[in-house]
């Protein structure tokens, strides 16, 4: 994608005028689709469009190539068959269906499974190194609860290398392309979108997106838990909330999945507190152990062990915590050093050179681990043959919408679900004609004028800082919300968090900082 900080200086966005009829001056940048969100999902949403003639815009909240997906790390689900011939993207489906406990949309995963090894040869054309078998072909290992070995992988930087791959691509076909943008509101009057507003992070001058339609790639809300695997600011419910916000509905919100293997900050720093350690770990023999030194899975898996779905070893682990058996450290151990030392640096290069700084040895040594937050499978309802949300000009693809996992995703179906409805997500719409872009009605001026100028106030005299708001939240979503529920504590959470909601907007109302 082609970066564009400068919004004159691309030929496929109009340069827009001020507006200083509120006393908020903002800029006005037009374009045919704007895709907000610059991870996998967006930017393969965007190649489509390109592919097909339409020059869409595409904004993130991070620097160019520093968006969420480069810490995806244990790979992508394709049934290739390279190691496993009788693996099929039915087989592919059903063991989807089951880790979702039959909770999934079953034609969505239908058509996700079945164009998945059509997407890997895609990205192995355009470049992505991925690991290969002794005959050349792509490379598969297990991940949790597959049939068969199905998770095509580029050592344990999987989801750093295909956007990497993917940027290239956009790069080639001219795709603009605006770092460091945060959208606060989607223009929309509940029936149709027209756009965005936002603001410019680095120096806080406001923004108004003017779209023939909006593609939110905006990731989850799995970060609003106290321990989460994202950075801090990613995965905070942007998408989500723009799109309710704008009129779409949503849906399995209470569906959050909490990846087995987080790092413990007790251990290892604040910094790394949640961080993954990739699935691939347990995929190439990694097992696990409480502070007993007993593997503990042959209890709550015999069969499946490490390998079992994601959240039955992770509620195994959970338990083994909350029981005392857990590490002085609030974790468990994870032990891969049975494996040679020149596997370990092959297959799980990442992990390996992160613990080696942090003072671990990977292949000598276990390290302490404990459930994350790490996805979120509720968000917007779509179409999963077009995108669209229930509002007209406005669609999702990736982890912002729900349905494609149901009640708990297969490991490596992330990065999966974003190249295979990205493509048909942006050929949809390339279909349709951009040529023509009505007027933005006087109630969306006034809109965008309104919400300005409440920006402003917030930035100036706001009395809430965010991070707090968002830390109580956090606080009360893992102490309520966790991985170990009952309904009862879910229910109050729920009124909790609108007292909370309540109570701030009835204060000053916290919000974007002057930068
Ligand atoms: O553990 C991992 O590498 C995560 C992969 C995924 O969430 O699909």
């Amino acid at each position: 994608m082609t970066s564009n900080r400068s919004i004159g200086d691309n030929p496929t966005v109009d340069g827009g005028d001020s507006d200083s009829d509120s006393g908020v001056e903002y800029e006005t940048v037009e374009t045919p689709v704007l895709v907000i969100g610059a991870g996998a999902a967006g930017a393969r949403t965007a190649i489509s469009l390109a592919e097909n003639g339409v020059s869409p815009l595409v904004i993130g909240k991070r620097d160019h190539g520093d968006a969420h997906t480069t810490w995806a790390a244990g790979g992508i689900n394709a049934a290739l068959g390279s190691r496993d011939p009788e693996d099929s993207p039915a087989i592919h489906a059903a063991d989807t269906l089951n880790e979702g406990h039959m909770l999934n949309d079953p034609a969505g995963v239908e058509t996700v499974t079945e164009v998945m090894p059509d997407r890997i040869r895609e990205l192995e054309d355009w470049g992505t190194p991925f690991n290969a078998t002794d005959e050349g072909a792509v490379e598969q290992r297990y991940f949790g609860a597959q049939s068969f070995r199905r998770t095509c992988f580029v050592g344990d930087r999987t989801g750093e290398a295909m956007l990497e791959t993917l940027i290239g691509r956009a790069q080639e076909l001219e795709v603009p392309y605006r770092e460091n943008v945060q959208v606060t509101k989607l223009l929309s009057d509940g029936e149709r979108v027209y756009g965005a507003l936002g603001y410019d992070m680095n120096d806080g001058s406001f923004l108004l997106f003017r779209a023939g339609a909006v593609v939110l790639a905006a990731g989850g809300y799995s970060a609003v838990y106290d321990r989460h695997s994202s950075r801090d600011e990613e995965n905070n419910g942007d998408g989500p909330a723009l799109a309710y916000d704008a009129g779409a509905r949503l849906m399995d919100a209470e569906f959050v999945q909490f990846h087995p293997t987080g790092m413990v900050a007790e251990r290892y720093g604040e910094r790394w507190e949640g961080r993954l350690v990739t699935e691939a770990v347990r995929g190439e023999g990694g097992r696990l152990f409480n502070a007993d030194g007993e593997r503990f899975m042959e209890r709550y898996s015999p069969e499946q062990m490490e390998l079992d779905a994601r959240d039955v070893v992770a509620r195994a682990i959970a338990r083994e915590i909350a029981e005392g058996r857990g590490t002085e450290n609030g974790g468990v151990y994870l032990d891969i050093s049975h494996r040679d030392r020149s596997f370990i640096e092959e297959r799980l290069p990442s992990m390996y050179a992160r613990f080696a700084d942090l003072g671990v040895d990977l292949a000598a040594e276990s390290v302490e681990v404990a459930p994350t937050a790490h996805y979120s499978m509720g968000g917007v309802e779509i179409d999963f043959e077009t995108g669209k949300t229930g509002v007209e000009n406005l669609y999702a693809v990736g982890e912002t919408t729900a349905g494609i996992h149901g009640a708990n995703r297969l490991g490596g179906n992330s990065l999966a679900e974003t190249v295979a409805l990205g493509k048909i997500v942006g050929d949809h719409l390339a279909e349709r004609s951009f040529a023509d872009r009505p007027v933005l009605p006087a109630s969306q001026q006034r809109l965008a004028r309104e919400h300005f100028a409440d920006l402003d106030a917030m930035a100036g005299e706001g009395s809430e800082v965010p991070e707090e708001l968002l830390g109580e939240l956090g606080d009360l979503l893992e102490s309520h919300a966790g991985i170990l529920r009952a309904e009862k504590a879910v229910v109050r959470v729920r009124g909790r968090c609108r007292l909370l909601a309540d109570g701030r907007r009835s204060r000053a109302p916290g919000g974007p900082r002057a930068p």
